[in-house]
């Protein structure tokens, strides 16, 4: 029987890079159809190979000799006696710290703060340059600003905004590009576009900044060619640059791009630039950032979608739906005269017939295009992005015509990992609408928006929705990199900035509970989620200096009770211009995270092999819930404040003294969840963790009511309203389809989904019971009168998936364990643990019929309908 692979990838990076990676000996990992043993073999390019025999899938330390920099060739993995079933990849590893030449520069200068136009570079090589016989050429590349390369008139690579952001002051991220088959004989022309982006342009809300980490773009490309005879050859280049037809772009504002100015042909050979100007030569080492290859892959162009509807206005604009809210931007195909000048403007939503623009406060998002007048012209901005579901085309020449203009969907290229199905709909378009948001705001970095003047790494909205994210995709590479980027910018005191990077554009800047959390429970997620320790050693430092400094805090009590918290932020009760204000006490949430956090160090600890920190920590973690205890619940279970954000931190962290309290507390919560009519009542920190405190009450209806609830404040009430993406307020459209007047309101934040990931665990029942999905547990929890539902997800172990079907009393459950897991089914109304080996299972029990389903009890409490008048 032949044993097939199906997935391999080197450290964490599944389905990405594996050209200009930094490790010289890489962990492999694949997936099998079955067990091993399997046969490693690595051919180098000069043609030496090793084999090895492993029995293991995952995390295989390189069992080869270890690679020099530059140094390649090709992994194949099969079972030992199935070569048929073979995967191959490429591994090659970067230049490491071998930087041979400086910045180029067309601007060391900012101008005034508005947006600013890009530019072109220019540099020409021959054969004189080259070696005879060309075994591979590579493009390593970065930059100050956003840039795209073309050698000889074609574009190199499909990163789109790199080199994405970074803390540049600390990191810079290069490329590696394969540029062997673009090259010509004779003369060859390598070309680049650069502009402002997260580096000069402006960012940042309330006013933001401008200029923050430089006042020079400039471009960094090291050109390579290896001769078959293995030797290396550095090709000089001289620079030169020309102002290019983009004149003005920012990554808020947009892009005004003039074809007439366009020097067709620029990068390629036998362009006249005898008038471009040379570019000047930054040195490299006089910047501090350390230039490290990427741990994930780059933003790209993911999916084109065509508009589903196409309107004429009154003005003469027309208005295009596409349907969906997405982060990216329009590319238009149009013919007009010389001159003639478009404007492509964006907005998520239609407030009174008009694009509902005032959310996205100063990111203008308006497109220009000037006609170049000669035939059919094709527009896609380069470097700026939008958050959009319609858009208006201002003076468009003529009709529209079929495939004239289609959004662009850009985002991090990031594998899907999770499918979510179920008879109910409206759950089903909710758990779409998650999938969405994540992937509009995973460009390059985790943020909280795609729209608006923001957009930024908030740590506290990927602090909750870490284990959503990776669950819905292989996102370890993205939040790897970030990860670092946090421990950079945190301070020696320990201190995590509320969004990372941070820019200084006046949000306090102080020490936050459940934002500064993300230090240690973010890559504790990527731990449990694929069992690799090795973002837990790279974090350590990090999360203890968290911890630590939460401990100063609260005055080595363990009681967090003072300074400035953001807390339940946008609890429903509170104010749509005051969205801290919630009815939950700042301060318990605090003093809860802080325990949840030092047991997680205390646990890293243990499995690092810390013995002392272990117990170091969990005597803190310990001091802590004692402190949370006294300060917050009564002997008999009561919480102060008696909210259910605060009864749910207090049962799904583990917090009371024995089960009596918990149980007492978990009925208080029904009963507070029944009397809220079951509308949502909790914030960012009680709404991901709602459900799982129901259940934990002993209440999966109770949940199934919150989670079918349409009613304002619910998860459905946006589905109700035509949402295709996660709001960042319950109401940001109110029922009469204005927009939610708080300055802050995005159509697409995903923290409130975070209950996605509960749809997959408890509705369909699938979950890691154990880091890495060693061991998988099955447990559909069927109700709310769904008649089936099943998830699917991906592993590092394969695929794992779920089904549940209900036929009136009878349920039948079918559950698949990859051939590297083992699991464990538990049925409906049954605590039997049984074990299941690889493979397909079914199940045929009893259970009690979807019609049967209770319906939400009655508290009382009833919203006014509106009187006939
Ligand atoms: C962001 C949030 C963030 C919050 C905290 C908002 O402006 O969009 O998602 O976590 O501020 O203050």
């Amino acid at each position: 029987m032949t044993t097939a692979i199906h997935e391999l990838w080197l450290e964490n990076r599944r389905a990405g890079i594996t050209i200009g990676i930094a490790e010289t000996a890489p962990r492999i990992s694949f997936i099998a159809d079955a067990s091993g043993p399997f046969e490693l073999r690595f051919t180098r390019d000069d043609g030496r190979i090793e084999t090895a025999r492993v029995t293991d899938t995952q995390r295989v330390a390189w069992p080869f000799t270890p690679l020099a920099p530059r140094e390649g060739g090709t992994l194949r993995v099969s079972g030992e006696k199935s070569p048929d079933g073979a995967l191959e990849t490429r591994v090659e590893v970067g230049i490491g710290d071998d930087w041979q030449v400086d910045f180029v520069s067309p601007s060391t200068v900012a101008s005034r703060d508005a947006p600013r136009p890009a530019f072109l570079l220019r540099a020409v090589f021959d054969e004189a340059n080259l070696p005879g016989d060309i075994r591979h050429a590579r493009l390593h590349s970065t930059a100050h600003g956003v840039y795209e390369l073309e050698l000889n008139g074609v574009r190199v690579g499909d990163d789109i905004l790199a080199p994405g952001w970074t803390s540049y002051s600390h990191r810079l991220r290069y490329r590696t590009h394969d540029i062997t088959d673009a090259l010509n004989d004779g003369e060859n022309v390598l070309g680049a576009w650069l502009a402002d982006g997260w580096y000069r342009g402006h960012i940042g809300f309330d006013g933001g900044v401008w200029d923050a980490y430089g006042s020079d773009v400039a471009l960094l490309a090291q050109l390579e060619v290896t001769a078959t005879d293995g030797s290396l050859h550095l090709v000089p280049l001289e620079w030169t640059w020309a102002p290019s037809a983009i004149t003005e772009v920012g990554l808020y504002e947009g892009e005004t791009f003039d074809a007439r100015m366009l020097d067709k042909g620029w990068s390629a050979p036998g362009f006249d630039a005898s008038d471009w100007k040379c570019a000047e030569v930054l040195p490299r080492t006089s910047f501090a950032a350390r230039i490290e290859a990427p741990t994930a892959l780059p933003v790209q162009e993911i999916e084109t979608l065509p508009p589903v509807s196409v309107e004429r206005q009154p003005d003469g604009r027309i208005r295009l739906d596409f349907g969906q809210n997405i982060s990216g931007v329009l590319r238009v195909r149009v013919k007009a005269d010389a001159g003639h000048t478009i404007r492509l403007h964006h907005a998520e939503v239609i407030e009174d017939g008009r694009l509902g623009v005032r959310p996205l406060r100063s990111a203008t998002s308006v497109d220009t295009y000037i006609a170049a007048g000669d035939g059919v012209e094709i527009y896609r901005p380069r470097f700026t992005i939008h958050g959009f579901q319609y858009a208006e085309l201002e003076n468009w020449p003529g009709q529209l015509q079929d495939g004239d203009v289609e959004a662009v969907v850009i985002h991090t290229g990031m594998r899907r990992t999770a499918w979510f199905d179920s008879s109910h709909d409206g759950l089903n378009k909710l758990h779409s609408n998650v999938m969405w948001s994540m992937r509009d705001n995973f460009v390059d970095l985790p943020t909280d928006c795609p729209q608006r003047d923001e957009r930024v790494g908030w740590t506290g909205d990927i602090q909750v929705f870490a284990p959503t994210a990776l669950r819905l995709f292989a996102a370890h590479g993205t939040l790897t990199g970030w990860l670092r980027d946090l421990a950079f910018e945190q301070s020696d005191q320990g201190h995590v900035p509320n969004f990372v990077p941070w820019v200084e554009c006046g949000f306090p800047n102080f020490p936050t509970a459940a934002w500064g959390d993300a230090a240690v429970i973010v890559p504790w997620e990527m731990y449990r989620n694929d069992g690799d320790v090795r973002i837990l050693e790279a974090q350590y430092p990090s999360m203890r200096a968290w911890v630590d400094l939460v401990d100063e805090l609260s005055g080595g009590s363990g009681l967090w009770n003072q300074g400035f918290q953001l807390g339940d932020w946008l609890d429903p009760t509170a104010p749509p211009e005051d969205p801290g204000k919630s009815h939950t006490d700042k301060y318990l949430v605090a003093t809860a995270y802080h325990v949840r956090t030092a047991r997680i160090v205390a646990d890293t600890a243990a499995l690092l092999g810390h013995v002392d920190d272990e117990a170091r920590y969990r005597a803190l973690a310990e001091k802590a819930t004692r402190a949370f205890q006294d300060e917050f619940l009564s002997p008999t279970g009561r919480v102060v404040s008696d909210t259910p954000t605060s009864i749910a931190v207090a049962l799904v962290f583990d917090l009371f003294a024995d089960e009596a309290q918990a149980a007492r507390a978990g009925s208080r919560l029904l009963e507070l969840v029944g009397i809220g009519g079951f509308h949502i009542s909790t914030g960012f920190v009680g709404t991901p963790i709602i459900c799982d405190a129901l259940v934990r009450a002993g209440s999966m209806d109770f949940a199934y009511h919150l989670l079918r609830q349409e009613e304002l404040p619910s998860w459905l009430y946006p589905v109700s309203m035509g949402a295709t993406t996660i709001w960042e307020r319950w109401d940001s459209m109110l029922p009469d389809g204005t927009i939610n007047p708080g300055d802050m309101t995005s159509f697409n934040h995903y923290a409130l989904g975070a209950v996605a990931d509960f749809l997959h665990r408890a509705v369909a029942g699938l979950s890691n019971d154990g880091p890495g999905w060693e061991r998988i547990r099955f447990e559909p929890r069927p109700g709310g009168g769904l008649t089936r539902a099943s998830a699917r997800y991906d592993s590092v172990r394969g695929s794992a998936s779920v089904a549940w079907v209900r036929d009136g009393e009878r349920l039948i459950v079918t559950v698949e364990v990859p051939a590297a897991s083992t699991g464990v089914v538990v049925l409906p109304g049954s605590t039997e643990e049984i074990e299941v080996g690889p493979g397909t299972h079914r199940f045929d029990t009893a259970f009690r019929a979807a019609v049967d389903d209770p319906d939400a009890p009655f508290y009382g409490w009833r919203r006014e309908e509106p009187t006939a008048a």
